[in-house]
């Protein structure tokens, strides 16, 4: 052998080696909980917040400033969450490699999408708009109707919708086992694990570490309520008094600290033009006084993730506000006879209240725990919300 064939022989085993690596080069999973989260011996993550010092909503009425938090999904590993993660931003996941929850639930908008109803599968839009994932960990259902009573039940939906994600079970597994480095990574997420092949439930279970790991609770709001009143303004404050005040009644349905009761309730919201009345909650549960209704959405956030309300119809928090202002069942169809929650009355706000409670709603913005999209990811596909900023 030559010098040069030596020399081309050895570039040659670096180059393959390299690619070998690049290859085979593993992921580890994150050691570490989120921010936000403390890890137990037993690599759980809990979540802690001030508000754990305050009793619990049960027994504590409602709407005061120290309330505490309901039960909420947490204990999940860190290797869990942050697998979630991957999968949360992989198209891998749908039946044409091109949508992951992430197309619908991008970060930067608040986990919302900015439109009024969801672009699904084939490009064609859904029915309703893409609701924010913050805090979804202490919500007992999930849909705008209440349909889903799991994170895991919920996260089906999309999955296999025709409309939405379009894979089915079978291939889903069949995608994310003939992938080397997600097997790796299920190892890793499932050290238990018998079989050496991704099941569903577990799918399912690091979906949900991930988004029960979306906690925004640090808002100003928040330094407010924990005794720091120089983080709100005065027309802030004096929009937080309209909120939780007996004319507005806002608090009664956006109950802090999460400002959602988790009911649902009849507002006589209007439908997008093209779209016909949407019967709402009336479906999931089979009941005529719950036509038109929806889930009360928290606010959390809220500054991010216009347009507003399940039909997107409302473009600004300003617009909202004027709704509810507006005059009991203004907007209902008038062929429709609907049951609307005693709450939605005609409070009378004047154009200087309606300003302050509109400020009062940027102050729950908070996103301090806001994760990172992923680099690369297992499949070799860009992560979906990346691909939604090239386009
Ligand atoms: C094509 C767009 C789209 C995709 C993809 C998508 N979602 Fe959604 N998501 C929506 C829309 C629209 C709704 C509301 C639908 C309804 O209420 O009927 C929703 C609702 C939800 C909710 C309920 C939130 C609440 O407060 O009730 C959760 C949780 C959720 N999605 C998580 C996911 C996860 C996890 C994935 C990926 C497996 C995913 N979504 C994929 C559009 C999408
Ligand atoms: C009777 C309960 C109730 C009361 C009172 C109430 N809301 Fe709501 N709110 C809801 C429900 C339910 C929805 C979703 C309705 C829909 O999609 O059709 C909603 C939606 C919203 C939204 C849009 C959320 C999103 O993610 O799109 C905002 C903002 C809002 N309400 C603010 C307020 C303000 C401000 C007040 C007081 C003036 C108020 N609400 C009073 C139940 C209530």
């Amino acid at each position: 052998m030559n010098k040069y064939s030596s020399i081309t022989l050895f570039l040659a085993v670096v180059f393959l080696t390299t690619c070998k690596k690049e290859n085979t080069s593993n992921i580890k999973l994150a050691q570490h909980c989120p921010p936000g989260f403390e890890l137990t011996a037993d690599n759980k993550c809990l979540c802690r917040s001030l508000y754990h010092q305050y009793k619990s909503l049960n027994n504590a009425g409602v709407g005061g400033l120290q309330t505490g938090l309901p039960k909420m999904r947490d204990g999940f590993s860190p290797q869990q969450i942050d697998l979630g993660r991957y999968l949360f931003f992989d198209p891998v996941l749908s039946g044409n490699k091109k949508l992951s929850c992430a197309s619908c639930h991008i970060p930067q908008k608040g986990f919302s999408d900015g439109l009024a109803r969801s672009t699904g599968f084939n490009g064609l839009p859904l029915n309703r708009a893409a609701p924010t994932l913050w805090n979804v960990a202490f919500l007992k259902s999930f849909f705008w109707d209440g349909r889903a009573t799991t994170l895991e039940e919920q996260m089906q939906g999309p999955l296999y919708a025709e409309n939405e994600m379009n894979n089915t079970e079978s291939n889903l597994l069949a995608t994310l086992n003939s992938i080397d480095q997600y097997r790796e990574l299920f190892m890793q997420a499932f050290p238990d694990k018998k079989k050496n092949e991704i099941q569903l439930h577990e799918i399912y279970t690091a979906i949900a570490a991930f988004e029960a790991s979306l906690i925004s609770l640090n808002s100003r709001y928040d330094l407010y309520a924990h005794g720091f009143h120089q983080a709100l303004k005065p027309n802030e404050i004096e929009g937080m008094n309209v909120f939780r005040s007996f004319v507005a009644r806002c608090a009664e349905c956006h109950t802090p600290p999460l400002f959602t009761n988790q009911q649902i309730a009849v507002l006589g919201t209007p439908e997008q033009d093209d779209l016909p009345f949407d019967p709402g909650a009336e479906k999931t549960f089979n009941d005529p006084s719950m036509r038109g209704g929806f889930k009360v959405p928290t606010l959390r956030n809220i500054a991010k993730t216009a347009p507003y309300m399940h039909s997107g119809k409302f473009k600004s928090l300003k617009e909202v506000v004027e709704f509810y202002n507006k005059g009991r069942g203004h907007a209902v169809p008038l062929n429709e006879k609907l049951s609307l929650h005693w709450h939605i009355w005609e409070p009378s706000l004047t154009a200087t209240e309606i300003e302050c409670v509109t400020d009062f709603l940027q102050t729950l913005t908070d996103e301090s725990f806001l994760p990172s999209t992923p680099e690369k990811l297992p499949s070799g596909f860009l992560p979906s919300d990346k691909q939604n900023q090239i386009q």
